[in-house]
Formats: C-alpha cells, sequence, structure tokens
C-alpha cells in the first residue's frame, strides 16, 4: 500500500471525532459526540466528505456524519473540519449493510447519497445504494418524515432509482435530470460538487438528482421488486446462452 495511503489511514483514526466501525455509539450521537439534541444528517459513500463538510459550516445547528468504508478519503474531510474548527461534523469508517448496527431505530434525520458506485451489472443490483434492500435499512434509522437526497451522474443508476421507487410505493418531492443547469436548483445542489461530481461534470456528463421520503415505502413491495429484476436477469442470462 503506498506510504501516502497508510499515513492518512493512521492519522484519521487520531482526529477527534472520527469512528472506526463505531458499533458502541448506537443510540448515542448527540449525546455522547454532539452533546446536543440537534437533528442528524449522515451522508453515505461520502468520500472526502464535501457535502458533511460544507453542509456543516453552512447549518451549524445540525450534526453531519459522513460514512464511508475508506479512510483515507475521509481524512481529507476530517482535516478541513479541524482547520475550519466544525464540531457539528464527524466521519465514520463503516461498510454501508451495517448502518442499523451502528444507528438506532429513528436516530437520523436526513440522508445524502453522493455518486455511489453504479454496479451497471443486473447481477450486482443489490449493492446499488439506491436498491430497495439499502432502503430497508434506511428507513429503520430514518425518523419519520426524514429525507433522502441522491446526486449521480450515472444515467443507469439515476434510471434505476426513478423507475424503481414508485414501485415500492414512493413518490419522489423532486426530480432533476441536470442539476447544474437549472436555475432553480437549490444552491447546496448547484455550489457543493463532490470530488467525483467534478471528475464526471469534466467529461460532460449531466448530474442528476432525486429526493424522498421512506415513509411510503412498502419493505413487501421492495421484495416484489427484487425478486422481479432477479427473473428478469435470469431470463437474459438463458437468452445469451
Ligand atoms: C464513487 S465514490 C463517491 C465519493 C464521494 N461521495 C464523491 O462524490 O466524491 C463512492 C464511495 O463510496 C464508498 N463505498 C462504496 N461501497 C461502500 C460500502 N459498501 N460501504 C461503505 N462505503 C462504500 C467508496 O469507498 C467511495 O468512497
Amino acid at each position: 500500500m503506498p506510504k501516502d495511503k497508510i499515513r492518512r489511514f493512521a492519522e484519521f483514526k487520531q482526529f477527534d471525532h472520527c469512528f472506526d466501525f463505531p458499533y458502541e455509539l448506537k443510540g448515542k450521537w448527540r449525546s455522547d459526540v454532539f452533546k446536543n439534541n440537534n437533528p442528524i444528517v449522515v451522508e453515505l459513500g461520502c468520500g472526502k466528505g464535501e457535502y458533511s463538510v460544507s453542509l456543516a459550516a453552512a447549518f451549524p445547528d445540525k450534526n453531519f456524519i459522513g460514512i464511508d468504508i475508506k479512510s483515507n478519503r475521509m481524512w481529507r474531510g476530517a482535516g478541513i473540519a479541524k482547520e475550519q474548527g466544525l464540531y457539528n461534523v464527524t466521519f465514520a469508517r463503516l461498510l454501508m449493510y451495517k448502518i442499523t448496527e451502528v444507528f438506532e431505530q429513528a436516530e437520523v434525520d436526513e440522508i445524502w447519497i453522493t455518486f455511489p458506485d453504479p454496479f451497471p451489472k443486473l447481477r450486482h443490483a443489490k449493492h446499488r445504494l439506491t436498491h430497495p434492500r439499502y432502503l430497508t435499512l434506511y428507513k429503520q434509522i430514518l425518523k419519520p418524515g426524514g429525507l433522502v437526497n441522491f446526486k449521480t451522474d450515472s444515467d443507469e443508476l439515476f434510471h434505476f432509482t426513478i423507475e424503481m421507487l414508485p414501485q415500492v410505493g414512493i413518490t419522489p418531492l423532486a426530480i432533476d435530470h441536470d442539476v447544474h443547469h437549472n436555475p432553480n436548483a437549490s444552491a447546496y445542489l448547484r455550489e457543493i460538487k463532490t470530488y467525483y461530481e467534478q471528475k464526471f461534470m469534466a467529461k460532460g456528463q449531466k448530474i442528476k438528482y432525486t429526493q424522498f421520503l421512506l415513509d411510503m415505502f412498502d419493505i413487501t413491495k421492495g421484495i416484489a421488486f427484487e425478486e422481479m429484476q432477479e427473473a428478469e436477469r435470469k431470463k437474459l442470462a438463458k437468452s445469451d446462452l
């Protein structure tokens, strides 16, 4: 492993408010970490944490937690938060499917999913962070009325998400196919640009966004959706023989 990466892994652990698989904090983020009762906003797959840090600076009355498996990436956001004296943002190294093991039911007020890996192959669909399997986990930690924000460059992942949501009982609150050319898009969508977002924009890709609630998410419909997709995948695999 490159020396720089090893150094960042080590330094990440030294930062105050940076955690490695913090199971002990389940249900205790407000009392033990932030020491206030403010809303908690979680960014999933945060990478270098541009959203967590920028939103933390803009909303001092909210608490932000960036989550990713790669602490050498979060090291960047953690360093900037330290430089800027932001005490309302933290980072946690975690695998996404473990999310219900670090947050209590309804402990989270809002979720951001920023440029997750698209997993274009149908056989990998269950790894997409907007797949019903993940929505089932998010519903457990998100309070009723809590928003999910999803920003992506990927046409395939966006299409998958927008098509799937109504099939599992969700009507999106917002759908934007080109955030950076929409004068009505919120300042936070246009002005905060993540590392991957900038890379994709440089290639001319349009940045897409949707926002939805999980209150009406029907887990049974989520399971039916997955079964239907699996049947379709098997049919396609057979026709390829
Ligand atoms: C394409 S990057 C996007 C990073 C950042 N949001 C951005 O826009 O620059 C996807 C991120 O998700 C993280 N990731 C992917 N799968 C994950 C998983 N199962 N659990 C935790 N993090 C994951 C990766 O480590 C990576 O940093």
